[in-house]
């Protein structure tokens, strides 16, 4: 059958900077054919498939569309250059194996117009967390309390072989935030306050989270812990607001993660929503371009924000050129991504994009897809046995133990007796949600105790009491049954500037439903009192730990946090974790830590590498 190939050259004339504009619409983006590229993608050089490229497909090249607005068609018919799956975001069979086959049909759509591959994007930040099933390990700030590189590098590895199991190329993580006030909502996903934490784990879980030929992503470039409360720029209280910092305040705190993670070969950036002294990173071209790009000598993929450019000064179209010359090669748009297509084309023709900067962005996106063997092997053979393993459990139920931090065992009412009867309290003893936090099959992750599979507090209590011909009580009315009190609180699900928390008290807007009451009928009891905390940061406890004989904190432990809590509080471990960010006493601490010039530690509930042991 005779093929009608529909070819519409747009032909740009640049003469001495006098261009046509050319708006493109979606009709007039040109099908490439067989007859217009000479020889297979796998066998042309970066250089020829950059050359043989349209100024439309070079700007399709830049943009990342969210899967929801994107069908595998029109990722074909513009050539688009990436598809993310936001947090949260998973095809209808929410299983590896439809992962899987989400991501085939997309790159099968690209092979049948013979275009160059998608780079498929998702946040893998503790686990394969959009997945259902998948093993979700201990957010950052608990893996920060291990201080154990050896244990990163293992949960890396089962990071990347879970997310290449199911094709993903591309992982926005580890974050390097370098957090300095805990009320940012963004706490959980820093390895913590002292950017030791981030020399010493970074390079390792970046190593790890490449070994399957996934994409590391070190975000979010650059300082985004170091934004001020109440800075309303962006409409959260702190994430994506302003740092008022001095240039080797930055570099100093926030710029070794960096470092260690492009040594790693970390081949990807993310940059800020925040701002640097009132400039916006996204537009920040000395930050992104100059030293970045330019005294780092980083050769990777720099990718915006969330439609974060659309924070920038004037109209889509010129904060999409801002962000181009900034520095940025990949626009993640998730919604808007034609108008993104458009806006750069139309940016080089009327001159505000240099198509030396297009040329650059195109080249290290081909060069990495190159890299990362899309061209080669641009489909995924699903294997369904090493997802989810065993041993990947394993891996997460000794995180979990490591991240635990003592901070109070008074009369040495830990380690629990095995043969202990246990009245267990709280809105956190049976939720694998809470264990879990944001970022967990939900961008905000989930506060259902039923849609995460894990083992909770109850469960592996209930596991170790009936071996030992012990019971687990939880009606607190049956409190003479018992002989020690286990109260767990703390904070339920939330993400980024949803998070952002002011007073951290235990009924403030992240605060666990019920913690208040819990505390009060853990303390009606009369008995000896050990609580855990379920939280992405510190809470203001100075009045309640009093009443406490001895407290734990959790963290946000992941699907296997009951078994490793109960592994230590049992007593068949000992506990190890150190605290990676200062414990406040009251709300005049927040951003008070071992960074801040008179940081005493004396003057602080519990310093910055407190932890206490068996
Ligand atoms: C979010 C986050 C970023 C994440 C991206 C894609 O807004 O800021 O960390 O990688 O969007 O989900």
């Amino acid at each position: 059958m005779k093929r009608f190939i529909i070819v519409i050259l747009v032909v740009i004339f640049i003469v001495s900077g006098c261009q046509k504009d050319a708006v493109i619409r979606e009709t007039e983006i040109p099908v490439p054919t067989a007859a217009l590229v000479s020889k297979p993608l796998s066998e042309q050089s970066v250089e020829e498939i950059v050359n043989n490229m349209s100024l439309v497909k070079k700007a399709a090249q830049m943009v990342q569309a969210e899967r929801k607005s994107i069908s595998p068609a029109e990722a074909r018919s513009y050539g688009i250059g990436s598809v993310l799956s936001g947090g949260g975001s998973h095809p209808a069979n929410n299983t590896p194996e439809g992962w899987a086959q989400m991501y085939n049909e997309y790159q099968s759509a690209m092979l049948k117009g013979n275009q160059i591959p998608i780079l498929y994007g998702v946040d893998a930040v503790h686990g394969h967390n959009n997945v259902h099933g998948a093993v979700i390990f201990p957010h950052n700030i608990g893996l920060g309390a291990t201080r154990n590189p050896e244990l990163l590098f293992e949960i890396g590895k089962i990071v990347s072989s879970d997310v290449a199991a199911t094709g993903i190329d591309w992982n926005f993580a580890p974050a390097v935030s370098v957090v300095q006030d805990i009320r940012w909502g963004r706490t959980y996903e820093s390895f913590g306050e002292h950017p030791e934490l981030q020399e010493l784990l970074i390079s390792s879980y970046v190593k790890g989270l490449t070994q399957f030929n996934v994409i590391a992503t070190a975000k979010h470039f650059i300082g985004d812990g170091a934004t001020r409360w109440d800075d309303k720029a962006s409409g959260y209280k702190i994430d994506q607001g302003d740092a008022v910092i001095s240039e080797e305040e930055l570099k100093r705190i926030h710029l070794p993660g960096y470092l260690a993670a492009i040594n790693a070969g970390a081949d990807s950036i993310m940059v800020s929503f925040s701002s640097i002294n009132g400039l916006k990173m996204h537009m920040n071209k000395a930050l992104i371009t100059d030293f970045l790009k330019g005294e780092l000598k980083f050769e990777g993929i720099v990718v915006s924000d969330w439609e974060a450019l659309h924070q920038l000064p004037g109209n889509f179209e010129q904060q999409v050129a801002s962000c181009v010359n900034a520095g940025v090669d990949m626009l993640m748009e998730p919604n808007m991504w034609k108008q993104a297509i458009t806006a750069i084309v139309n940016g080089v023709n009327n001159g505000t994009i240099p198509i030396e900067r297009v040329n650059d962005a195109v080249t290290r996106i081909i060069r990495i897809k190159k890299k990362y063997k899309l061209f080669e092997e641009p489909l995924v053979e699903f294997d369904g046995s090493k997802f989810a393993s065993e041993e990947s459990k394993k891996v997460a139920r000794q995180a979990v133990r490591e991240s635990l931090v003592l901070l109070k065992n008074e009369g040495k009412v830990l380690p629990l007796k095995k043969n202990a009867n246990i009245l267990l309290l709280g809105p956190g003893i049976n939720n694998t949600g809470y264990q879990c936090g944001g970022w967990s099959l939900e961008w905000q992750g989930t506060s259902d105790p039923s849609r995460i599979p894990g083992t909770t507090i109850l469960q592996a209590f209930e596991e170790v009491a009936s071996a030992n011909g012990a019971k687990i009580i939880t009606d607190p009315k049956q409190a003479d049954k018992a002989d020690v009190a286990v109260l767990v609180i703390g904070e339920k699900p939330y993400a980024e500037g949803v998070g952002d928390n002011g007073t951290l008290t235990l009924d403030s807007n992240t605060a666990m439903e019920s913690n208040l009451d819990a505390v009060r009928a853990a303390a009606q009891t009369g008995l000896p009192v050990v609580t855990v905390m379920l939280a992405g940061r510190p809470m203001i406890i100075t009045d309640e730990i009093e009443n406490w004989d001895a407290f734990v904190m959790a963290w946000l432990p992941g699907s296997e946090g009951g078994a490793g809590i109960a592994d230590v509080l049992y007593g068949d471990y000992n506990f190890t974790g150190k605290l990676p960010v200062t414990w406040p006493k009251d709300s005049s601490q927040f951003g008070y830590n071992v960074n801040s010039i008179d940081y005493n530690e004396e003057a602080v509930l519990f310093p910055y590498g407190f932890g206490l042991s068996y």
